[in-house]
């Protein structure tokens, strides 16, 4: 056996390629932020973007002109409250995000992250009775966020705070009040993870006190992350979320080998940062890491990426660099 046979022209290494990549796979994250005429970069993400509603049209059109056709987006209310009231007003961000869209740029699949931290006044995902998060009172709300949401025009709803039962709630609420057709993708083994640093500066969610270990996942675990991602199965999830992706490829592999729905990874703000970070000192050839980062979340076996890189795989899969 000679494995070298295989690896000798272009052609054929593509040809017998093992891991396919396609821009329908591709889910770019936005962050909206209340108020006028504001494209912002975001210090920790260069490249990144906090957007109010009437600029939105210029990060959408460079989304679609690369061939991503799905977003995510992330709200930055101006005000925010102990009760997080601004995730489900009818003019929230994320609502004003939606309808905008979907009247401007239909082709664009919108999905939405159903959580509180945004829009809480200490930034915890929930509702705190004194210095604890609530779970039940919690679930509420975000079955109120996730129908907003879709009432505004979401496509998908995402919910990424870990409280128990939401995944069940939340489908309750959508089919009875007839969006039966929104499929829930479910952040299920979502960690505790240091990797989420940048996208707290950038949506400016950082928990005022404590940490989220009470809810998000402890990174020594793995057979928690089946145990929670056979309960949103059973909850009704339609797709199954694991973040991050980098640190987190055994997860992914050990759950896309037993489970049978769509499996997304989400790269998530600190792997951006740091490929960012160091390509800028000259350390790496960022477009190469950035390619190698992609396949192996899809090797190690999901069929959906969401990535601040998004535009930039799409234009690697259009050069045959990967795919
Ligand atoms: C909301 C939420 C977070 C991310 C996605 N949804 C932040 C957090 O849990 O602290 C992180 C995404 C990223 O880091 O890119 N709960």
């Amino acid at each position: 056996m000679k494995p070298r046979r295989l690896r000798n022209t272009p052609t054929l290494r593509k040809m017998v390629r093992e891991t396919r990549l396609d821009k329908s796979a591709l889910i770019y994250p936005i962050f909206v932020i209340e108020g006028d005429n504001i494209k912002e970069e975001i210090l920790s993400m260069p490249g990144q973007f906090r957007y109010s509603v009437d600029r939105l049209n210029e990060v959408l059109t460079e989304t679609l002109a690369s061939g991503v056709l799905a977003v995510i987006f992330f709200g930055i209310p101006k005000e925010k409250d102990e009760i997080g009231s601004g995730a489900y007003a009818q003019d929230g961000i994320v609502q004003q995000a939606l309808r905008y869209t979907k009247r401007n740029f239909p082709a664009i699949y919108c999905i939405t992250d159903i959580c509180m931290c945004e829009y809480t006044s200490h930034g915890h995902c929930g509702i705190l009775e004194g210095k604890e998060v609530q779970n039940n009172a919690t679930v509420e709300v975000l079955a109120n966020i996730a129908i907003s949401h879709a009432q505004a025009g979401a496509d998908m709803v995402a919910p990424s705070d870990m409280m128990d039962g939401r995944v069940k709630a939340i489908r309750k609420k959508l089919d009875d009040n007839g969006y039966i057709n929104t499929p829930i993708m479910s952040y299920s083994a979502k960690y505790a993870s240091a990797f989420y640093g940048p996208f707290r500066e950038a949506a400016g969610s950082a928990p005022s006190f404590g940490d989220r270990k009470s809810y998000q996942m402890d990174y020594h675990n793995t057979d928690e992350a089946m145990k929670e991602v056979l309960l949103d199965v059973e909850e009704g999830a339609d797709i199954i979320m694991i973040k991050p992706a980098l640190s987190y490829l055994d997860i992914i592999s050990n759950i896309s080998k037993v489970i049978n729905l769509p499996i997304c990874a989400y790269s998530v703000s600190g792997e951006y940062a740091m490929v960012k970070a160091t390509a800028a000192a000259g350390f790496v050839d960022e477009d190469g890491i950035i390619c190698e980062m992609a396949v192996s979340a899809f090797r190690a076996g999901v069929s959906m990426y969401i990535t601040y890189f998004a535009k930039e795989i799409a234009r690697f899969i259009d050069e045959g660099r990967i795919g």
